[in-house]
């Protein structure tokens, strides 16, 4: 890996995101995508336990070297999270955060494979274990490559970034991220500057590479039974399918109500220093305390 990143990491949508969760002591959290641990400081110092959960064990190897007390952390996928928590005794809890995606570590640690602007294998695994992308552009038909990029990537030439792949992949595999840049670079005619064509090709990738979607669905399911009653819930996406599929597991859950009726969005302030924020939504939810009975919407107002 690339040398120790700092550990400063600004988290996204804090202030709304401690409203919705409303951290007290004594009261005990899942933070399912733990990261670089920002959200998990602000609800340690607010008095509250959180076990931290990660698939990336580069990620939790930063965060135990900083010794949070009050935190426990665990290696595993957050749609595991029944099973991770069962494992140390835990099978109730007062809030979920899931902040899906990746990390800026991740992203800026060149070696990983996520940036289309440094040169690296083209891994792209969280947890470092399964297909690395590498698998999947040397090895997947044109039709399905097209597909995940046309779906994950929302790329309008995603039929001709796959043929390209696949015409380049003949004369020799393709094994690092600037190699596969540049194929998707040559599909796009006329492309001189502006975000790189790769952008959405890569983004692709990741997300079927680490099932991204696959793994919110069975978070989703799992928070609707960890939580106790009253418990919250708050997810951030940044991408408008994962908004979505979030919109309708609340839309559509028998316990979960939705203390926000529309994502909440990062400031303009926020925006500005921050720009990972600028596509970031929070939604939130709460467990009903009785099935037949309204919800109680106190701590984060229902909007
Ligand atoms: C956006 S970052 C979280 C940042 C964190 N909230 C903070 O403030 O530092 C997402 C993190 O979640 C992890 N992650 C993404 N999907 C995951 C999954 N399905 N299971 C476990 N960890 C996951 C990534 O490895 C990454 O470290």
């Amino acid at each position: 890996m690339t040398a120790p990143t700092p550990l400063t990491h600004q988290p996204v949508l804090a202030a709304e995101v401690l409203e919705a969760l409303a951290p007290a002591s004594g009261k005990v959290f899942v933070d399912g995508t733990l990261g670089g641990a920002g959200h998990t400081r602000l609800l340690l110092e607010a008095g509250a336990t959180v076990y931290g959960i990660d698939q990336d064990p580069y990620a939790l190897e930063r965060v135990r070297a900083e010794g949070l007390g009050g935190l426990s952390v665990l290696q595993g996928n957050y749609r595991d999270m029944t099973e991770l928590l069962a494992a140390v005794g835990v099978t109730q809890v007062d809030g979920i955060l899931l902040d899906i995606g990746v990390s800026s570590f991740q992203l800026d640690d060149t070696e990983r494979g996520f940036s289309y602007h440094s040169e690296a294998p083209l891994d792209m695994r969280m947890a470092q274990s399964g297909e690395s992308a590498a698998d999947v552009v040397n090895s997947y038909d044109a039709e399905d490559l097209a597909a995940i990029i046309y779906e994950y990537g929302e790329d309008r030439l995603s039929r001709r970034i796959a043929r390209a792949i696949v015409q380049a992949r003949e004369k020799a595999p393709i094994e690092t991220t600037v190699q596969l840049a540049e194929i998707v670079k040559r599909a796009y005619p006329g492309f001189s500057k502006g975000i790189h064509p790769a952008r959405r090709t890569f983004q692709a990738l990741r997300i079927h590479v680490n099932d991204e979607l696959g793994a919110l669905r069975d978070g989703l399911s799992a928070a609707e039974t960890l939580l106790k009653p009253a418990g919250r819930l708050a997810v951030i996406s940044f991408h408008s399918l994962e908004d979505r599929i979030v919109k309708r597991f609340l839309l559509g859950s028998q316990v979960l109500q939705p203390l926000t009726k529309r994502p909440l969005v990062a400031s303009e302030t926020e925006q500005a220093e921050n720009p990972r924020a600028r596509s970031a939504k929070l939604r939130a939810a709460q467990k009903i305390t009785d099935p037949t009975g309204p919800v109680s919407t106190s701590g984060a107002e229902a909007r």
